[in-house]
């Protein structure tokens, strides 16, 4: 069985197919790449998965279980968590706080404080931000202000993480510390891995196999090889 699929998912906003018939698979233990040209669908493909937006119609099955209609911090706490395109920290908090509000937003309930705060350090420290976590996040970094975003994810202990074009902004050599990064998260901690991610190169040396979304659709999925010399693919990037 897959850790997570899509079946049939469809999203309209209004006119717009952002999500048309999409149908995927991942595999536990997988680091898949998701390409596509801009207004692919892409990151709605994640606010479905995540649960922030429900499918038109179609289903999302994690573990083989349907958890389409359920709520946002529902999927979160059964192991499904997302960084977001453009980060939104909290400026004047912490970076502990900032993780601390991330843990308990998707709790929906009582929690111990201690017990929350020490988790949002052990993220924190994963990341490489353990002497940072008193800093504001204001004060952070593009860097750091990324792996304040996968700490946030990350603290609340997931299974898969869907990461959506964590590389903006990097230079070369963060690329790469980053692409080495993602590599550990899934060898050491097992968390599967769907990345969004427009720098080829990156998907290219990380990714065992490519999904390639143009309008909506699937245009076709393979390994980064395959998908690279693709006629289609190449099409879809480059227009007619
Ligand atoms: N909340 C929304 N309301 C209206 N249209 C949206 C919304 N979210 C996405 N879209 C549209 O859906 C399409 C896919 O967007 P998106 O998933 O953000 O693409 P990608 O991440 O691949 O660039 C685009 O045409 C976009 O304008
Ligand atoms: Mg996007």
């Amino acid at each position: 069985m897959s850790l997570i699929e899509g079946r049939a998912v469809c999203r309209y906003f209004g006119g717009v197919n952002a999500l048309a018939n999409v149908n995927f698979a991942i595999e536990k233990g997988s680091i898949v790449g998701l390409i596509g040209p801009n207004g692919a669908g892409k990151t709605t493909l994640f606010n479905v998965m995540a649960g922030t937006i429900k499918p038109t119609t179609g289903r999302i099955l994690f573990h083989g279980e349907d958890v389409t209609d359920q709520p946002a911090y529902r999927i979160c706490r059964k192991g499904i968590a997302r960084t977001f395109q453009i980060p939104r920290p909290f400026g004047t908090m912490t970076c502990l706080e900032n993780v601390v509000v991330g843990i308990i937003n998707n709790l929906n309930g009582p929690y111990v404080k201690s017990d929350v705060e020490d988790k949002a350090r052990i993220a924190l420290k994963f990341v490489g931000l353990g002497d940072l976590i008193a800093t504001e996040a204001r004060n952070l970094n593009v860097v750091q202000k990324k792996k304040l975003e996968i700490a946030r994810a990350l603290a609340t202990g997931p299974e898969i993480l869907l990461l959506d074009e964590v590389l903006g902004g990097l230079n070369t050599q963060e690329i790469g510390e980053a692409i080495e990064f993602i590599r550990l998260l899934r060898d050491k901690q097992n968390i599967t891995i769907f990345w969004i991610e427009h720098i080829m190169g990156a998907i290219m040396q990380a990714a065992e196999r490519v999904i390639v979304l143009d309008q909506g659709t699937v245009l076709m999925e393979g390994t980064p090889r395959e998908v690279v010399s693709d006629q289609r693919v190449i099409r879809a990037y480059l227009g007619e």
